[in-house]
Order: structure tokens, then C-alpha cells, then sequence
């Protein structure tokens, strides 16, 4: 691989250990991937960052970087732990598990990382623009950054977007180069799609076409801020890092004729499949206790219009319902005064953590969720036992 002097520098240690550290996995990813240079990039966002997800294999890492002296050098946010620090909301935690996750999210603050805590860091913390190359972590996030923003990320580890941080360099392969991110196949779908909808289309796409770059032929019912759910599912579902929206996003408006020429393999969705797949992750959702909304974090907007669909209703009795979001967006919803509404509705509002890398019980009952990939991964990083269906309908249900 091709190496500038200053990389040189710093996989010769002339720059501190913990930048030759860093320089040495990415040249070690970088050559296994068979790139043949490294691209500067402008921001990092970090996963891996819930004990209970990474245990004690994250800490020793995080702790060796520390020691070895390591900074980032770009912008570096960072995704959801499992606790809610900032209100001191621990779920099921031990006390060790607590001081553990203290001591991650404190590492990787002596480490230059903000300590976000948010898995859309894209809503304003960090927010790249068209182009830019960037070292990203986080599924939902990568595909947003591709899709909606532009930007160019491959699904980084958390281990290889933190070294990409500290020497400001990733290898150049993937979803860097733009003929990697042309689509091949267009799924076409004949009528308003909504987010419950684009979801199932995502996981659709994702399960069914992974090696594929999809180019959605649909007309979306939503904003472009609202793709980030149907790009959750794709690369839950699959291992997609980016989709396209014929006329909706900016890759796709700004290269018609040439999305066009590149397909090559077209499929129709029918809406009865839609309702198909709804129906089988939705059924049994009678005897729920506790509904998880917020996978991907929700903004102001989106509790905001949760606020209206509850407001002079109140969460069933033995019934528990909690919304994940953000620190920025949860500022704004104290701030707002709906805080407080929400919690005489029975709605708890937590920050810091989502209901995939938290310590919420596995045992006492049956988890509800609009995303579907919650409903993807919270029976496969745990026991719980999960339903997903409608905003709405979920709504519906446990409100009274
Ligand atoms: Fe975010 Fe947790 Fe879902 S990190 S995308 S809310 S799994």
C-alpha cells in the first residue's frame, strides 16, 4: 500500500505509539481489503460502546490506547452505552456494570471522543456534507450518511473507525469510491409509501438482494430526515451500507440518466407482500409489557408527534412504554415543557441508550417496537422475546 510521508511517520511510531497502533490496523485492513492508499477523512463516529455489548475486551482496548498516549484528530462522536448517564437511569445494571460503562464512555473522552452518546449523530452533532469522507460506525448512521447526506463511509467497526480517528485516514475501497455506490437494482413500488412501509421495503431489499446497491423507484409518504428507518432495516436485514430514492436523494436527483443506465435487475413490490411481512413480525402483540420506540434515536419532530397521538390518554395499566432519543433532542423536549406531559401520560423518556444495547430485563414479559431493527437484533443479542408493528397501531394499543 501506498504510504505519504506523514503516514509513514506515524506506522514508524515517529508520531507516538498510539498513532502507530492506529496506522498499523488500517494498513493491516486496508491491505486485506486490497486497497492501495489511505484518504483523509473529516469525522468519525464510534459503535461499540455499551458494556454489555463490548465487555471487557472494549476496555482493555480502550485502556491500551489511552496509555499509548492516543488523541482523535477529527470530529469523533460517539453511539448509545447501555445506561442512561445523564439522568442516571440504569434499567437492570449491577453496580458493576455501572462503573464499567462509566469508565468506556470516560476512556474514550480522554481519547478526544464527545461523548454523544446518540446513534444520529447526523442530526446536527456531527454532520457531514455531500462528499465528504468520513470513518463511521453504526449501521443506521452509515446508511444515512451515504443516502441522505451524501457523504462517503463503508460500515466501519468500532475498532477501525476509532483508529480512522486517531490518524485521520481510512483505507479508500467501498462506498469511497463512487462507482461502488451505483445501483444495480431497482425496486419498484406503486403506491404512497409510509415509514412503517419503507422499513419493510428496506429489510425487503436488504434480505433478498444483499451483494445489491437498490435504487427504490417509490414515492415516500415522509421527509428525506425519515429515511434513516428504512436504512436501518437494510443493513439489518442485510449488510447494505447505502440505498437511493429515484428523485428523493441527492445522489439519485443529481444522476438520473446514469442510475438509469445501471440497472440491472428490476423487481416490483406488491403492497399485499407489505402487509404480509407486517402481519407475521406484528402477530401476538396482545399481552405486551413494554413498548421500546426509538431505533434509530428519535428527534424533537418525532416525539413531538408521539406527544400528539398520546396526549389526554395514559399508558395502559401494567404496561410500560419508553421512547430513546438523543441529548440535543431531549434538552429540546424539556425545554419544550412536554417532558413532564409525557410523564403524567405514563411515557418515559431516556437518553444515552436504546432498548438494543441497555440493560432492560430480558425476563417478565414481551417487547413491542416500530423498528425493525430493534425487532431484528434484540432477540438476537438477548432473550427477549419482541413484536414489531406501526407506530400507530402500537399506540393505539397501549394507550387508553
Ligand atoms: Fe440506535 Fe440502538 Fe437502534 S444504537 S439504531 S437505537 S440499535
Amino acid at each position: 500500500m501506498y504510504l505519504n510521508r506523514e503516514q509513514e511517520m506515524m506506522l514508524e511510531g515517529e508520531m507516538g505509539e498510539g498513532k502507530r497502533l492506529a496506522m498499523k490496523l488500517l494498513v493491516n485492513i486496508g491491505e486485506a481489503v486490497g486497497a492501495t492508499f489511505l484518504i483523509p477523512i473529516s469525522s468519525a463516529h464510534i459503535s461499540g460502546v455499551s458494556y454489555r455489548t463490548g465487555g471487557e475486551g472494549l476496555l482493555e482496548t480502550l485502556k491500551e490506547f489511552v496509555e499509548l498516549g492516543a488523541k482523535v484528530t477529527v470530529k469523533s462522536t460517539l453511539n448509545p452505552c447501555g445506561i442512561d448517564l445523564l439522568q442516571g437511569a440504569f434499567f437492570s445494571a449491577s453496580a458493576e456494570f455501572v462503573e464499567k460503562q462509566k469508565e468506556i464512555v470516560e476512556l474514550y473522552r480522554s481519547l478526544g471522543v464527545e461523548s454523544t452518546l446518540s446513534c444520529t449523530p447526523y442530526r446536527g452533532e456531527n454532520t457531514p456534507g455531500f462528499g465528504e469522507h468520513i470513518s463511521w460506525a453504526e449501521s443506521n448512521a452509515v446508511v444515512y450518511a451515504n443516502s441522505v447526506l451524501g457523504a462517503r463511509t463503508n460500515k466501519e467497526g468500532s475498532i477501525s473507525a476509532l483508529c480512522a480517528a486517531i490518524a485521520g485516514y481510512t483505507p479508500y475501497f467501498g462506498m469511497h469510491q463512487i462507482e461502488n455506490r451505483i445501483p444495480g437494482l431497482e425496486v419498484k413500488v406503486d403506491w404512497e409509501v409510509t415509514v412503517w412501509e419503507s422499513q419493510v421495503l428496506g429489510a425487503y431489499a436488504g434480505s433478498k438482494f444483499p451483494r445489491r446497491v437498490p435504487l427504490f423507484n417509490m414515492r415516500p409518504k415522509f421527509q428525506v430526515e425519515r429515511l434513516n428507518r428504512m436504512g436501518a432495516a437494510l443493513a439489518a436485514y442485510g449488510d447494505g451500507a447505502i440505498l437511493h430514492v429515484k428523485d428523493f436523494t441527492p445522489e439519485a436527483r443529481r444522476n438520473p440518466a446514469r442510475f438509469a443506465g445501471s440497472i440491472e435487475e428490476r423487481v416490483e413490490v406488491e403492497r399485499g407482500e407489505v402487509e404480509e411481512f407486517t402481519a407475521s413480525v406484528s402477530e401476538g402483540m396482545e399481552g405486551a409489557s413494554t413498548i421500546v420506540i426509538g431505533c434509530p434515536h428519535l428527534d424533537f419532530d418525532e416525539i413531538w408527534g408521539i406527544y400528539d397521538m398520546v396526549r389526554g390518554k395514559r399508558v395502559r395499566a401494567g404496561l410500560r412504554l419508553l421512547l430513546f432519543t438523543g441529548r440535543t433532542s431531549l434538552h429540546q423536549v424539556k425545554e419544550s415543557g412536554i417532558f413532564g406531559k409525557l410523564k403524567e401520560a405514563g411515557v418515559e423518556v431516556y437518553t444515552d441508550t436504546c432498548m438494543v444495547v441497555s440493560s432492560l430485563p430480558d425476563e417478565g414479559g414481551l417487547y413491542v417496537t416500530d423498528s425493525l431493527k430493534a425487532y431484528f437484533y434484540m432477540p438476537r443479542l438477548s432473550s427477549k422475546e419482541v413484536r414489531a408493528a406501526p407506530l400507530k397501531s402500537i399506540l393505539d394499543y397501549a394507550m387508553e
